[in-house]
């Protein structure tokens, strides 16, 4: 007999028909109700035993997180909030979870004990949800892409170039921890590592997607990006998620039409496909706000959030305007920031791009043409000799979720900029034959997946929207 999943049962008439579903019990209640989830929707079937007409020892098995084989009639529920039920024939245990040492019991968990067990955690209801919503927003991006005439490009994770320059780079080695191969100090020779070359894994696709942009017009990365950076927030992780798209012909005011408008679209996806789990998490997180003082708390609920996103526009500044709101504001009544922004030329903070985003304009932003010094070797130059085509897209409660530029494209500026820079032009000799040969204007832009989908599922912390997150900490499982 064909299995069906729990979602589609749900939306079955009550026709008095067979079915069968596989599961894990999410509760057992007075020996009769088994509450079955099977991951394909955030609701249970619920599952009517006559204990008298099982057998004791196997009753004995079906407890919280045991996997079963239900077989029975489909029928009308008594109960309250479901149409059907399964009025129990035949029940096959996979597996059992001695409800002693089984930990996701059927009680409020805190998400830092999940996260030291994020190898069970799936299993909530919490994060089953995230992880679907996860998934649309995956599906909902490849889609937006295919449909607007990208080609999907999958850039190399280990790689001989540090795309930003920023040297967080995790070294890759092929080196024989007991017999490395030795400098003629008699250290271990680094150089040697990759089969005789130095390599890492990627921090950024993007120089590679520059490759393909400037063949195939439109592509797009996604794929994993690591940064070896010892920070410990709620923000960052050392192997992340990335989504890079790289436009041939495209200038910087192209650019940000083309993010805005994909982030827009990938969020009304969520918001119609997505409901059920949608709604969950906005009463998580409304149950999670009501600990905190009311000034904490915010004005919209998720979905009136995701919203208002999705259906208005972004406001775009230049740096030099930002500077100069932020010179003129003070944060609250009492506290000026903790970093002051005094001079033209700082990088913002964390505080004020928060600011910015959440108090002044209370919209997502788009900070464009920043100062040469604080961004990346690739970005193009400005006429004004000291600012570059480079944005950066904050949004409420996260800050900057898209960071990208339009490239610079001129063989002679791009020379001068790597040598002042001190860097090898040798390292980079492919990327400036993209300059030497049909060289054009063109433009991209990197969104962090994680940092999307803790927007979509209103979580706190980038831990727990990825299945099994690597930072300084953690890399158990
Ligand atoms: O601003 P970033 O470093 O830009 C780049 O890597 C460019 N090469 C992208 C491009 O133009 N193709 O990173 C882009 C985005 C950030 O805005 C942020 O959302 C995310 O990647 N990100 C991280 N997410 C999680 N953990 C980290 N450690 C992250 N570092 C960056
Ligand atoms: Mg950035």
């Amino acid at each position: 007999m064909k299995s069906s999943s729990v979602k589609e049962l749900l939306l079955t008439a009550p026709t008095l028909q067979e079915v069968q579903v596989n599961g894990w019990v999410k509760t057992f209640r007075s020996n009769r109700f088994i509450a079955l989830n099977d991951g394909s929707t955030l609701n249970n079937i619920q599952c009517v035993v006559d204990f008298e007409q099982f057998d004791e020892n196997l009753l004995k098995q079906i407890a919280t997180g045991a996997a079963l084989r239900v077989t029975g009639t489909l029928v009308e529920s008594q109960g309250r909030g479901q149409k059907v039920e399964i009025q129990v024939k035949e029940i096959f245990v996979h597996g059992g979870a001695d409800p002693e040492a089984y930990p996701i019991q059927p009680k409020k968990h805190s998400l830092e004990f999940l996260r030291e067990k994020a190898h069970l955690r799936v299993r909530t209801n919490t994060f089953s949800a995230v992880m679907r919503v996860r998934s649309a927003l995956a599906f909902a991006i490849h889609k937006y892409f295919n449909e607007n005439g990208f080609y999907y490009f999958h850039a190399p994770i280990i790689t001989g170039s540090d795309a930003e320059g920023a040297g967080e780079m995790f070294r890759v080695t092929t080196l024989d921890d007991k017999n490395p191969p030795l400098d003629e100090n008699g250290q271990v020779d680094f150089k040697e590592d990759f089969f005789g070359k130095e390599t890492n894994l990627t921090v950024s696709g993007q120089l590679e997607a520059e490759a393909y942009a400037m063949g195939l017009g439109k592509v797009y990365t996604f794929g994993p990006t690591f940064r070896a950076e010892n920070s410990n927030t709620s923000r960052h992780l050392a192997e992340f998620w990335m989504i890079e798209p790289e436009m041939a012909f495209y200038d910087l005011d192209a650019n940000m039409d083309l993010a805005e408008d994909f982030i827009k679209s990938v969020i009304h996806y969520i918001l119609e496909n997505c409901k059920e789990d949608l709604q969950f998490l906005e009463k998580r997180l409304l149950d999670e706000e009501k600990t905190k003082p009311q000034a904490e708390r915010s004005e919209m609920t998720l979905i009136e959030k995701l919203g208002f996103v999705a259906d208005n526009s972004f406001k775009r500044v230049t740096y030099t305007e930002a500077i100069a709101i932020l010179r003129n504001s003070k944060p609250n009544k009492k506290k000026r920031f903790q970093y002051p922004i005094d001079e033209w030329g700082a990088d913002l903070q964390s505080e004020h791009e928060r600011y910015l985003v959440e108090k002044h304009f209370k919209c997502p932003v788009i900070l464009f043409d920043y100062p040469a010094n604080i961004k990346a070797f690739y970005m193009r130059l400005n006429e004004d000799g000291k600012t570059v085509r480079a944005m950066d897209i904050l949004f409420p409660g996260i800050g900057e979720i898209v960071g990208g530029s339009q490239r610079e494209e001129r063989l002679d500026v791009l020379r001068e900029k790597i040598a002042a820079l001190d860097i090898d032009e040798k390292e980079l000799w492919w990327y400036l034959d993209l300059r030497k040969f049909g060289t054009a204007v063109h433009s991209g832009f990197g969104l962090g997946f994680e940092r999307l989908v803790l927007f979509a599922t209103g979580m706190g912390n980038i831990r727990d929207v990825i299945p099994f997150p690597r930072t300084p900490q953690n890399a158990e499982f």
